[in-house]
C-alpha cells in the first residue's frame, strides 16, 4: 500500500509526523529515505514532540545512533546511517538488538542501507523534491509504502488523519 502526501512547508512536514506518532507502536521499524535535505529529521523531529520529549532533537549523524525514553514502557530510536562507512560498522552501533527488545520504536534515516538485511517487517518513507512553479523550493513529496500486512493495516487507518488540515 502506498499513501503519497505534499508537504508545504516544514512547519506541514513536523505536524504530519506528530499525527504519524500516535499510530506507532512497540517494535516498529521506519526507515526513511529520499534526497539529502528532502525532511527526513524534520518529520521525525514532529514524531518526538508527539510522543512528548521535549527539547531538540539532536542530530545523529555523528553519533549514528540516539536513544530517548518515551516513558517506562517505551523508548525511541533515531539512527542515521548517512555517514556509515560499511555494513560492519551497523552491528557495531547494535541497532539490531532495539528491533527485538520489544520495547522500542526505531526510525532509521538513510534506511535504504540496510533494508536488504532487516528481516522484520518495516515501513519506508520517501522524500524528494516537487519542483513547479507555485514552490518556492518548500514543496516536497512524502510517500509511505507498505509491503507487508502489519503496516498496511496501519497505513489504511492513516489516510484520514493525514488528510485532516495540519498546515
Ligand atoms: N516541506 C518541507 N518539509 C520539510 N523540510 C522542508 C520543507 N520545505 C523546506 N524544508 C527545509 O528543508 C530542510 C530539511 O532538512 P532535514 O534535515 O529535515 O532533511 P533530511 O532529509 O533529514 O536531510 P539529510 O538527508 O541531510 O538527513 C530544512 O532546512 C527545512 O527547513
Ligand atoms: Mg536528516
Amino acid at each position: 500500500m502506498q499513501i503519497e502526501i505534499v508537504s508545504n512547508s516544514p512547519v506541514f512536514t513536523r505536524n504530519l509526523g506528530k499525527k504519524f506518532s500516535t499510530v506507532l507502536s512497540k517494535g516498529d521499524i521506519i526507515l526513511f529515505t529520499g534526497e539529502l535535505g528532502g525532511g527526513k529529521t524534520t518529520f521525525i523531529s514532529g514524531l518526538a514532540v508527539g510522543f512528548g520529549l521535549r527539547g531538540n532533537l539532536s542530530s545523529p549523524s555523528f553519533t549514528i545512533l540516539n536513544e530517548y525514553r518515551i516513558d517506562n514502557t517505551r523508548k525511541f530510536i533515531h539512527a542515521d546511517l548517512y555517514r556509515l562507512e560499511n555494513m560492519k560498522e551497523i552491528d557495531g552501533i547494535g541497532l539490531e538488538d532495539y528491533f527485538y527488545d520489544e520495547i522500542s520504536i526505531i526510525c532509521i534515516e538513510w534506511g535504504d542501507r540496510i533494508k536488504d538485511n532487516i528481516e522484520k517487517d518495516y515501513l519506508e518513507i520517501n522524500f524528494s523534491y516537487l519542483i513547479d512553479e507555485s514552490s518556492n523550493g518548500t514543496k516536497r513529496r512524502i510517500v509511505f509504502t507498505s509491503s507487508n500486512k502489519y503496516w498496511d493495516i496501519k497505513l489504511s487507518g492513516c489516510e484520514k488523519m493525514f488528510m485532516e488540515d495540519g498546515r
